[in-house]
Formats: structure tokens, sequence, C-alpha cells
């Protein structure tokens, strides 16, 4: 299996959330619909009731909801942080939220979406950031697409992923924080997720360390069509690195092209930090004086 289309999180969160508040029986179906009625009262006037931004939101800078690298680059914490306290940039919607409304609406900006796991379900821990293309980076990635990048295409959210012991709440997010960056084991690195947008829908991409794509998950049939050309192929050296090319999903494919283009780029750049970081490590490798 190479491609699938995205799993719904079955409201685990939520019943963890609640085991610490001692209620014993489960919170399950009601809280789909619990969030979508808090979402519409509380954020569809800013956030539109599909995660794109109303007017009124736009003016403010809201950002599409929808977007898989803005959630999965969020932890829960935070984005019940952000619900129940608000920030300096976030209106809070003051006492109208208890904790439990706050999960059913973190699980509701989840909800089907791609995350971390689902693109390396071994993934105990991940790091993101976001990189932006230039210099022989940038002539690289045009080269390979065959034009130039549109300027929101030379940014681009990578997140770096690590196995290892896996926490019971999914892959853990390893904050920019350079201690705790220390503490990752280059030899636990699994690979990069990257997410981009294609006309039939958001896809998520999996790179390995070598830079090659390793899985692809969209719901759309087009990428699952494409995916025999893509799966396997791509490299660390440009050399490796060609144009996508299927008979069954041609357009599919060049759209492929074109986000791998910048994924191996940007994955490229996150793998220079991280051996960058781990300059002085192993002292053992080194021949002694
Ligand atoms: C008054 C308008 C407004 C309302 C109401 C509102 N938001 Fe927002 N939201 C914004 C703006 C503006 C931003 C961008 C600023 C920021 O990132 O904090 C944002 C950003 C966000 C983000 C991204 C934060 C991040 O870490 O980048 C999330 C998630 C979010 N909103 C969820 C919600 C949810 C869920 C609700 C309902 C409980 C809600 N918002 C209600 C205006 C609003």
């Amino acid at each position: 299996m190479t491609a699938t289309g995205y799993r719904l999180p079955a409201g685990g969160l939520v019943a963890l959330l609640a085991l610490p508040l001692g209620a014993a029986e489960p919170l399950l179906p009601g809280d789909a619909r619990n969030a979508a009625k808090l979402y519409r009262m509380h954020c569809s006037g800013c956030h539109a009731a599909d995660g794109s931004a109303t007017a009124i939101g736009k003016r403010l800078g809201a950002p599409m909801l929808r977007d898989p690298a803005l959630i999965a680059g969020r932890t829960d914490d935070q984005l019940i942080s952000l619900l129940l306290k608000g920030s300096p940039r976030h209106p809070a919607p003051g006492t109208a939220l208890t904790l439990l409304d706050a999960a059913d609406l973190v699980a509701y900006l989840r909800a089907g979406l791609p995350a971390i796991s689902d693109l390396f379900p071994d993934a105990a821990a991940y790091t993101v950031k976001a990189y932006t293309l230039q210099g022989p980076a940038l002539v690289r990635a045009e080269a390979l697409v065959g034009e130039e990048l549109r300027a929101d295409e030379k940014a681009l959210t990578v997140f770096s992923v690590y196995s290892g012991q896996q926490p019971p709440a999914g892959p853990r997010l390893v904050p920019q924080d350079p201690v705790q960056l220390d503490e990752l084991s280059p030899k636990t690195k699994r690979g990069y997720v990257v997410f981009g947008r294609l006309p039939g829908g958001p896809v998520a991409m999996a790179l390995g360390p070598d830079l090659s794509v390793v899985r692809l998950l969209s719901a759309d049939p087009q990428v699952a069509k494409a995916a025999p050309a893509v799966v396997g192929k791509g490299g660390k050296g440009s050399g490796q690195r060609r144009p996508f090319v299927s008979k069954a999903a041609p357009d599919a494919a060049r759209a492929l092209t074109r986000l791998y283009a910048r994924a191996a780029e940007a994955a490229a750049l996150a793998a220079k930090e991280e051996a960058d970081r781990h300059l002085f490590d192993a002292p053992e490798k080194r021949s002694s004086p």
C-alpha cells in the first residue's frame, strides 16, 4: 500500500483527557456533534464554517485552519491553551468553554487531516520548522520543476520524524529548543513529512532519510494513481531527482514533482541543521590525536 485515504481520529484524545478528571464513562459519539456546535458558536465568525477565513477573520490575519501543517505543528496542549486562554493575537471565548469543550474542539480541528503518525506509524517524536528556499536550493528545485516557483511555494514546513519509545498519546512534538533538539539522536531519524495542496485536495508526502519518497497520503484518487511513479523515487543527489511521469495521472505526477522538488530541498536544509547540531557528538568515532 502506498497511498490511502485520510483516517479520522477515533476520539482517543478526548477519552484520554477525561481520565485525570475522573470521568469513567468513555466520551465518544457526542464529541464531534458538541464540537461542531461549539465551532459554529465561537469560531466560525472568523474562521468560517470550512476553516477558511471570513472577511473579519482575514482582516485580523486568521490562517487557513484546514492546513495539516498548521494543525500537526501544534500540540494538543498548545491548542487547548489557545482556546481556553487566548493569546495576544487571539480572542479567548472566555468562560464559555470548559476543558472538555476545548478538547472536543481540538479533536474537531484534527479530524480528517493527516497526522505525522499516519505517515510514520512508529514515530515517537518530531520537530517542525518552516524553511525558505533560496540560492542554489531554489535553483535546483526550479530546475526539477522546469519553471520558477511562485512566491508562496518558496516556503515549506518540514516535519523531521524520529522513532523510539512511543508516548501513549502519540508522537511528541519537540519544540525548537537547542537542548531538546540535541537529545534527538540522528540514529533514530525516520525521515521527513511535508504537506501540500493539489487541485484534488491536500496531500501528505513522507521522505526517508535518503530523501526518497516513502509514502503518499491523500483522499484524491489521482494521487493513488500517480503513486507508483512517485513512491521509491528521488534521493539525495540531484541526479536522482527527475520529474515523476505517470500515464495514469499525468497532472497529479506533475503536481507531486513540484511538491517533491520543494520537499527534497527543504528536508535537505533540515538535515544540514541536524548534522551541524551533532557536529561534536560521538567523539569515539574521531581518530584520537
Ligand atoms: C475574532 C476572530 C476569531 C475568533 C472568534 C476565533 N479565532 Fe482563531 N484565529 C484568529 C486569528 C486572527 C488568528 C491568527 C492569529 C494567531 O495565530 O493567534 C487565529 C488563529 C487560530 C489558530 C492557529 C493558531 C496557531 O497556533 O497558529 C487556531 C488553531 C484557531 N485560531 C482556532 C480557533 C478556534 C477553534 C476558535 C473557536 C473556539 C477560534 N479560533 C476563534 C481569529 C479568531
